[in-house]
């Protein structure tokens, strides 16, 4: 990849010993949208905690190289590192009110962000917030700079949070589900701001989501993770025709679709993730995967490239898409 954005490298984060993320590896383009996907509790929220040196407590980082436009920020001493936060890349969480401090106008929180990165006085800054917000839809800018997060719907603070993230124009956004707290419509918008905005400004961004429905609306390519690693990597196109790891394609065969008449119940993958604990050796999906033969449990699957662009952690690979066709037959 020679217009490399960033480009993660081994990445592991432990919990109490457990290896929650595990030699995770990826790398994205300038301008391009990745979506980091899997069921809850398989570190999708630690890999980007990790990449921004936002990790809880309780997480340690356990090696690996994140280097953003050839910078290593797991290298980096502190300092750097907090002046490279909100400039070079930035996120947006789930929950916009719980990110926005209840007590202090929207306009100031915006305009803290601006000022936190750049020399300007107070004038210019609030010049920057009302142009930001404007850039993110909210009507009524001037207003609305003086307004609390709680005069806002949840729709206008996750538009605030993202003004905030993206008013030093950095190059990465990470969004750790950004609208998993918004209704449909609202959803769409935001996705729909997303998107235009990195289109402007040629920023990159991994978007972290459960909801194959926002991954097929948003993402250009995909990684799947589970239990604490990178299971596949596909153009989204590709990943949803045919997958190459039957955990992806399960994932994909319990997704209602519209142009489909259900004749079966709904595919569920049985059982659960293991607990970071349990991992065993082998490939962690083993337990759950239909396809699974005895190699699977002996050795892991390594992440290998399965077509130009694509790459897969299965040993049955290859047969990973007949699952699709056999959950909606
Ligand atoms: N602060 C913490 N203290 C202890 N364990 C944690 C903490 N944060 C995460 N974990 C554990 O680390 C693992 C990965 O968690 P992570 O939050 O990255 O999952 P996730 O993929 O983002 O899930 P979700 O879709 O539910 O947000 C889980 O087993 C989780 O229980
Ligand atoms: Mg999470």
């Amino acid at each position: 990849m020679t217009d490399a954005l960033l480009r993660v490298e081994d990445l592991g984060v432990t919990i109490g010993g457990a290896p929650v993320v595990d030699g995770v590896s990826f790398a994205m383009r300038k301008g391009e949208v990745l979506a980091l996907v899997g069921e809850s509790g398989c570190g999708k929220s630690l890999t980007a905690l990790a990449l921004l040196r936002l990790l809880p407590p309780a997480a340690r980082l356990a090696g690996g190289r994140v280097l953003l436009d050839g910078t290593d920020l797991a290298a980096l001493p502190d300092r750097a590192m907090r002046r490279l936060r909100g400039q070079a890349l930035s996120i947006i969480f789930q929950e916009p009110t719980a990110s926005l401090d209840p007590l202090t106008t929207v306009g100031s929180q915006v305009m803290e962000a601006w000022r936190a990165h750049n020399a300007g006085g107070a004038a210019q800054a609030r010049r920057a917030a009302r142009d930001m917000l404007d850039a993110v839809g909210i009507p009524d800018a001037e207003k609305r700079l003086d307004q609390y997060p709680f005069e806002l719907s949840g729709g206008m603070c996750q538009r605030i949070m993202i003004a905030i993230a993206l008013i030093c124009g950095p190059s990465l956004l990470v969004a750790d589900e950004p609208t998993t707290a918004l209704d449909v419509t609202i959803q769409a918008q935001i996705l729909d701001l997303m998107r235009r905005l990195v289109a402007e400004r040629g920023a990159g961004v991994l978007i972290i989501t459960h909801d194959m429905g926002v991954v097929a609306d948003i993402a250009d390519r995909v990684a799947v993770m589970y239990a604490g690693r990178i299971v596949e990597v596909a153009p989204v196109t590709d990943l949803f025709a045919a997958p190459r790891h039957p955990y992806t394609a399960m994932l994909l065969a319990s997704v209602p679709r519209l142009d489909v008449v259900p004749k079966a119940v709904l595919a569920t993958i049985e059982g659960s993730v293991p607990a970071p604990e349990a991992f065993g050796s082998g490939c962690r999906f083993a337990g759950r995967c239909p396809l699974a033969v005895a190699r699977c449990t002996a050795e892991t699957p390594p992440l290998n490239e399965v077509a130009p662009g694509r790459l897969a952690a299965c040993w049955r690979s290859a047969e990973a898409s007949t699952l699709l066709s056999g959950a909606a037959a």
